[in-house]
Parts: C-alpha cells; sequence; structure tokens
C-alpha cells in the first residue's frame, strides 16, 4: 500500500503476538506497548535530517553525524497514545508533545473533541501523531486536521495496528501522511474493533476493564 509501512522486524512481530493475548496481564500489556513503541520510533524516524559535528574521540578527530535539529513534536491522541508516548520521549528526550484528548461516540463511532494543546511552533516542526489503533480512521483524520488547522504541514502518523478501513480514510482525507505500523489487520467488526486485534487499547493498558 502506498505510503504505508508495515514493521516485519521478528521481535515486533513477537511483542505484537504476546500484546494480542486476551490473557496478558495489564503490566505486561503496558510493558511490550512501551518496548513495541520503541521499535517503531526507531523506525518512523529513520530519514530524520543529519548534519556533521567535528568532534574529538579519546583516539583521533572526526566529523560525526548528528540529528540536524530536533524539531519534532510527538501528538498523542489521548488516552491510549500515552502508552507509547513515553519510549518515543526515551528516544528523542527532546521532543515537544501536542496533546488531542478525543473519543469515539460509541453509536456513531464519530470522534468527540475534549481536548487540544500544541506547541506554537508547530509549523516548524515534524509532527509525528501516535495512535496504537488506526481503526475507522475518523479520530485519526479528525486529530490531524486540528493539528494542519494550527499549521502542522509535516505529519506523520506512528500506530500500533492498523485496519484495512483506515488506511483507506487516512489516503482518502490525508494522503500526504505517511503511516507506520506493526501490521494490517483483517478488518472491522460492526463495533469499530479490529479483527483480530487486541481489543481496546485503552482498557488493557489502563486497566479499566
Ligand atoms: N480502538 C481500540 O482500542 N481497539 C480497536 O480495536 C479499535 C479502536
Amino acid at each position: 500500500m502506498d505510503n504505508v509501512t508495515v514493521v516485519d522486524h521478528p521481535l515486533v512481530q513477537h511483542k505484537l503476538t504476546l500484546l494480542r493475548d486476551k490473557n496478558r496481564s495489564t503490566a505486561g500489556f503496558r510493558r511490550l506497548i512501551k518496548e513495541v513503541a520503541l521499535f517503531l520510533g526507531y523506525e518512523v524516524t529513520r530519514d530524520l535530517p543529519m548534519t556533521r559535528e567535528h568532534i574529538e574521540t579519546p583516539v583521533a578527530e572526526m566529523e560525526a553525524p548528528k540529528l540536524m535539529g530536533k524539531k519534532l513534536v510527538f501528538a498523542s491522541i489521548l488516552r491510549a497514545g500515552e502508552g507509547m508516548i513515553e519510549a518515543l520521549i526515551e528516544l528523542v528526550p527532546s521532543a515537544r508533545i501536542a496533546h488531542v484528548g478525543l473519543y469515539r461516540d460509541p453509536d456513531t463511532l464519530q470522534p468527540v473533541q475534549y481536548y487540544f494543546k500544541a506547541p506554537d511552533d508547530i509549523a516548524d516542526r515534524l509532527v509525528i501523531v501516535v495512535d496504537p489503533m488506526l481503526a475507522t480512521g475518523n479520530s485519526v483524520s479528525h486529530a490531524i486536521q486540528l493539528l494542519k488547522d494550527e499549521g502542522a504541514n509535516n505529519l506523520r502518523l506512528l500506530c500500533l495496528l492498523a485496519a484495512p478501513e483506515g488506511i483507506a480514510a487516512m489516503q482518502e482525507r490525508h494522503p500526504d501522511v505517511p503511516i507506520v505500523t506493526a501490521a494490517i489487520d483483517s478488518h472491522l467488526n460492526d463495533h469499530g474493533y479490529i479483527v483480530p486485534g487486541l481489543g481496546d487499547a485503552g482498557d488493557r493498558m489502563f486497566g479499566t476493564k
């Protein structure tokens, strides 16, 4: 699929299987989400612009590669995005964080906004939108539109699992936003859950059900 990267690294796929297991404890689920987020974060930042800096090692001088600027925003879609953000901040400690609070109306499956806060200079930054589950794509598309309305013009979407329906929605509404995911599952069920999926990511990471 155009603009979609599936991270098929054996460690990611193994950990994803452990995450999907309905008998995984809350603690285990949290730990695995964080571990997989580190791998996905590695992939989504693969082509960050680089520069070189003159340094001295204990042995010699060299022109060493370095990130060009640390102009990055991780935009967490509340609340499930929070489970991945911690790992991403470990990878890029200077990144700014945006929060978009959305919940899905259980009847219409449409996103309802309750919070939005983003850095003022978002137009100058690469924005990596973080939501573990790309299901209908309604919430993510809505969040991306809010970020674009604030000036964001260079965005990527990082998710753990994607449904074909969600990818199609993103490609229709935001074809400029590349997607990085660990897997593309079969379909959505009547309740908008990804099949086979892993259930409600927020409930499983926060232990609310
Ligand atoms: N959100 C979830 O947490 N799980 C799904 O399967 C779909 C949306």
